[in-house]
């Protein structure tokens, strides 16, 4: 028994950690953050609030969160020789690539003052970097278009200012749609943090050395680039593509059986039930569609008939295999006027207050000792070098 959960002993030799901040039931699809169910944040909280209550393990006072949400505004803004960083890269570099060189790089401008056995400074460190990844993700896809980069503008939330940095042009202000601005900070509330998915593990590898936060959370999001992992939802949007019409379902299944290729966007390490992300994110999916009259969009229902076909599938079925997260995050990203290429930096760009809150977890415990996974050993028995010239 830990807190309120009770886990078979099975199931407790295998866990890495214990933290307080997320709780997954794979089998019943239960997903809590801070014991808040995810279905409650996504329909009542905004992502800035879901980012308090995953750092502080509460949700914040009205005048808390004013002061949360200043401290984010006040710091989303770029050193203005961070702006040189991009011009590095080719034009064509994917965003993610980008991503992880100058996060990692903010590590040359803030890493030398940060004591990260300081509360304040680990506290700072982490608004610094909740509040400039979108800027850096922002400017990245500006880079690669040949746009001038762009600032963030008071008064706006954080997902219509991630909103305006994207498309907002010197001629141009970006028009921001209440609808689909609400609609992303909903996608970034279902993506803030997922317990010891593969990225927050390398980040809480990483900080385990006592790295600085800024390279180990630029670890994540490399980490997180896998189509395995974050990259998934760009996957999805390609497998659509190539499926193409409804027609071609039946073939395209038969290759997931015969194993050429998977059903992107299903599946799940923990998940043997439906992903609840999942139901938010399709119920998300279909208030953009309708919101700008495209319910007829191929690609929704394209997506649905394959949901409907695999959910009937004893294939799937005997395999417990269901859409995840990310089998409808693209489609409401695309609609929203998002380029796939940007769909694993917004995953990034969302999960940083979950690397941060369990690097913070992590470093804040006096018993921290550094990570050292163990293997089995299965190569070769001890045995004597032989020279060169007795090679054969
Ligand atoms: C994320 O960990 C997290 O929390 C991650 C995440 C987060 O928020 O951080 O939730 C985000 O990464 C979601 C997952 C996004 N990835 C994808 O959608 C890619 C497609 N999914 C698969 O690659 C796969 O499902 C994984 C990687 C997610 C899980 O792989 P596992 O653990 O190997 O899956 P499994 O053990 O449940 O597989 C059981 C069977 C196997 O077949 P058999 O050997 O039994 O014949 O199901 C098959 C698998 O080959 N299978 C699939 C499949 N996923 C598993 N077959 C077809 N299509 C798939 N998507």
């Amino acid at each position: 028994k830990t807190g309120m959960f009770t886990y078979d002993p099975g199931f407790l030799a295998t866990a890495s950690c214990e933290s307080k901040i997320t709780f997954i039931d794979g089998d019943q699809g239960l997903l809590y953050y801070r014991g808040y169910p995810i279905e409650q944040l996504a329909e009542h909280s905004d992502y800035l609030e879901t980012c308090y209550l995953l750092l502080n393990g509460e949700l914040p006072t009205p005048q808390q969160k004013a002061d949360f949400d200043y401290m984010v505004m006040r710091h989303n803004m770029l050193h203005d020789q961070i702006h040189n960083f991009f011009r590095g890269f080719r034009r064509d570099a994917h965003p993610m690539a980008v991503m992880v060189g100058v996060v990692g790089a903010l590590s040359a401008f803030y890493h030398d003052s940060l004591d990260i056995n300081d509360p304040h400074h680990r506290k700072v460190a982490a608004f610094r970097l909740i509040a400039k990844v979108p800027t850096i993700a922002a400017q990245a896809y500006r880079y690669n278009k040949g746009l001038p980069l762009s600032y963030p503008k008071a008064g706006l939330s954080y997902a219509e200012n991630f909103l305006h940095m994207m498309f907002s042009t010197p001629v141009s202000e970006y028009k921001v749609n209440p609808v689909l601005a609400k609609a992303l900070d909903r996608i970034f509330i279902l993506h803030a943090d997922h317990e010891q998915n593969a990225s927050t593990s390398t980040v809480r590898l990483s900080g385990s050395s006592g790295a600085n936060p800024f390279a180990c959370i630029a670890a994540g999001i490399a980490c997180l680039w896998g189509p395995s992992h974050g990259g998934a939802n760009e996957a999805v949007l390609k497998m659509l593509d190539e499926i193409g019409s409804v027609e071609n379902v039946p073939a395209f299944m038969e290759g997931v059986k015969n194993k050429t290729h998977k059903l992107m966007g299903f599946g799940h390490r923990v998940y043997k039930n439906m992903d609840p992300r999942a139901a938010i994110m399709k119920q998300t999916c279909d208030e953009v569609l309708a919101e700008l009259g495209l319910h007829n969009d191929p690609k929704f229902k394209l997506a649905m008939e394959l949901e409907k076909i695999a959910l009937n599938d004893p294939y799937f079925i005997e395999r417990k295999l269901y859409p995840n997260v990310d089998f409808y995050s693209g489609i409401v990203l695309s609609a929203i006027g998002i380029p796939v290429s940007m769909f694993t930096p917004i995953f990034a760009l969302a999960r940083t207050v979950g690397w941060i809150s369990h690097w913070t977890e992590m470093i804040a415990d006096p018993g921290m000792k550094i990570g050292r996974p163990r293997q089995l050993y299965t190569g070769a028995g001890r045995r004597d070098y032989v020279q060169l010239s007795e090679r054969k």
